[in-house]
């Protein structure tokens, strides 16, 4: 195992993944729980007021008869509205406390704990969605193991609709190598340590890593956060390889007409072939 020097000062290879599954970590899960459940925060969830928009106009372009598959569906906070509104919904997730507080909340849309790179659907559901840039947090790779899934659990002339971080958003972010002591634990860890947070840049500074490695007395553990940044032409021309056309974009998941100057960016995809 490399030194804390060595592992503080190299630069991770792309799409490098942490060997530490932050979100269904028992004691990251529960800080996490906390920033989705913030009504006020955009955190790990949006706020409350644009959760509720975002519904409002997901559910506006839908027929009542859709059945929605959230990805990554947290909480539930998306899922219990659409549950409410007289959808059919179910929710995916691999966080057991999210799904755990989704379920007891919310009796009337089914919750799943898995990885949804491992779904297993055929001609299952008219809208999968998959909320709050989550796409992007993928590695190319996975990325094209989720369209195909996608791809398969979608009904004839069924949407997969979701959002990503744009190039506008991707500009603020720098390379850095900072350090913090946190002598009462924090998000990280629940026992004293001391957190060395970097970014890194890739692919022309499309791609970010935010690399956290947090060292307690019992040893050092790394996570590693991933974002893509896009415009609509690369996202286009990503998603039209993997089978797909992309039949509207949104600046944001609240249907804001589409400028191209947003921090992010929303789009509908059909399969080609429906
Ligand atoms: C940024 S949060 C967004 C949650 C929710 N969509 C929302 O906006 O309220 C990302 C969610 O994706 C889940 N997640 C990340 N990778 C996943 C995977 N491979 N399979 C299933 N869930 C995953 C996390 O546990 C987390 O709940």
């Amino acid at each position: 195992m490399k030194g804390l020097y060595a592992k503080m000062f190299a630069r991770p290879d792309l799409w490098q993944r942490s060997p530490e599954p932050f979100w269904d970590d028992a004691h990251i899960s529960k800080g996490m729980l906390e920033a989705h459940l913030n009504p006020t925060l955009d955190a790990a969830s949006r706020s409350k007021d644009t959760i509720r928009r975002s519904v409002d106009w997901i559910a506006s372009i839908l027929p009542q008869t859709s059945k929605i598959l959230d990805l990554g569906c947290g909480p539930g906070l998306y899922c219990r509205q659409f549950s409410d509104l007289g959808f059919d919904v179910t929710g995916v997730d691999f966080s057991q406390r999210s799904i755990g507080y989704a379920k007891e909340h919310d009796p009337r849309t089914r919750y799943i704990y898995q990885n949804y790179l491992e779904i297993d659907y055929t001609d299952a559901f008219d809208v999968i969605i998959m909320i709050y840039c989550d796409y992007a947090a993928l590695t190319a790779a996975e990325r094209q193991t989720l369209l195909s899934k996608v791809r398969s659990a979608l009904r004839p002339n069924g949407i997969f609709l979701f959002d990503v971080f744009t190039d506008v958003h991707s500009k603020g972010i720098s390379e850095k190598n900072v350090w913090s002591v946190h002598e009462n634990g924090g998000f990280w860890s629940a026992d004293p340590h001391i957190a060395f947070e970097a970014a890194y840049l890739y692919e022309n500074g499309t791609v970010s890593l935010s690399r956290n490695l947090i060292v307690t007395e019992s040893g050092m553990k790394e996570y590693f956060i991933w974002d893509t940044s896009y415009n609509l032409q690369r996202l286009t021309e990503e998603v039209s390889a993997a089978g797909f056309e992309v039949k509207a974009a949104y600046d944001d998941v609240c249907g804001r007409a589409y400028t191209g100057n947003s921090e992010t960016l929303c789009v509908i995809l059909a399969d080609r072939r429906s």
